[in-house]
């Protein structure tokens, strides 16, 4: 027979479809802004959506991945107190992540939230991170972010039965990753390169229709755990360092409870217990379509998924504006 549901299991499953109402109420609201060159205004609405759909989340959230600390932004700000009361939880947003593709239109713009138990994330500062990533049923450690990129092609290939000319590996498309650009071409593999949006470039590395194997290089550390908080729920491998420009940065990392400004973070150092990730897709990509006017509303699709069951679940939101007084 099987066991009858605990209510704090019954509440999670519940907390984590919630999710899905946040991220929702983001990209819709930041849809708004796809293609008018505008990407602050984007993510001000972005932003106050998202915030606004907090209220009615059954949690005790304390914002730890946010837009920022409280003196510079208004809303979501790092230590911001969230939801209507509930069990303690820690909180990583990017109401919008990928300002500038919304901005332009382009691909892959998402609104994203994950959740853990209170003091189960990685507190993140504001700056850059290398990071590596495989997806999940490998053997542990084919990649490391300290190997050469050659050794951790030739591992990972052999991993997967396949020749290293097959890999696809994802990287944000900028100049300081030139070099490991060069060496992976010379190595044999191909390159997916991104103009933003790396959370979604990691969360790749897990989804076997998206066809690709690694992701590769430097990115925003705030992105780096909410992408281990998603690779927590899919399964997949990831490593992270801090990249620190100056010792301010440190001194503030140091504040934050980050004692070794070296570590290289796994996956579950970045996001520890069980977690919750949603999306919403902003503008369409390989993982998520954009959102969509239809009718008197519009269309969402979202991706929700909890890494205490491995459940991945997508949800298409079918929203009526006259009933909600909204407009696209
Ligand atoms: P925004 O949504 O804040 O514009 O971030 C987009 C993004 O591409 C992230 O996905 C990535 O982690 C970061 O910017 C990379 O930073 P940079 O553009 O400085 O290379």
């Amino acid at each position: 027979m099987t066991e009858p549901l605990r209510l704090g299991e019954v509440s999670d499953r519940n907390l984590a479809l919630e999710l899905v109402r946040v991220t929702e109420a983001a990209a819709i609201a930041a849809a708004r802004w796809i293609g008018r060159g505008k990407k602050n205004d984007a993510d001000g609405a972005a932003v106050e959506a998202m915030r606004k759909a907090f209220d009615t989340v059954a949690i005790d959230g304390t914002v730890v991945i946010g837009e920022g600390e409280m003196d510079e932004a208004p809303m979501l700000y790092i230590g911001e107190k969230v939801g209507c009361g509930g069990p303690a939880m820690d909180i990583a947003v990017d109401p919008l992540e990928g300002t500038t593709i919304t901005a332009k239109g382009g691909p892959n713009a998402i609104a994203t939230v994950a959740l853990a138990e209170r003091g189960n994330f990685l507190h993140a500062p504001d700056i850059y991170m290398e990071k590596i990533a495989v997806g999940g049923g490998l053997p542990e450690g084919v990649v490391a972010l300290d190997a050469p990129v050659k050794e951790n092609l030739k591992n990972l290939a052999l991993a997967k039965g396949i020749d290293v000319s097959e890999l696809m590996v994802c990287m944000l498309d900028r100049e300081r990753h030139a070099e490991e650009i060069a060496k992976i071409r010379e190595a044999g593999a191909r390159i997916l390169l991104i103009g933003d949006g790396d959370v979604a470039g990691v969360i790749a590395v897990a989804q076997p229709d998206a066809g690709v194997d690694m992701y590769l290089g430097s990115g925003g550390a705030p992105e780096g755990v909410l992408a281990a908080a998603a690779l927590r729920c899919t399964g997949g491998q990831m490593q992270g360092r801090l990249m620190f420009e100056d010792a301010a940065q440190i001194e503030r990392a140091r504040s934050m409870g980050i004692t070794d400004p070296g570590h290289i973070y796994t996956l579950e150092q970045m996001a520890r217990g069980d977690v919750m990730f949603a999306a919403t897709g902003v503008t369409s990509g390989a993982m998520l379509k954009g959102v969509r006017r239809a009718g008197h509303g519009a269309v969402t699709h979202s991706i929700v998924m909890r890494s205490k069951s491995g459940t991945v679940r997508y949800v298409e939101g079918h929203h009526n504006f006259a009933k909600k007084n909204l407009n696209l």
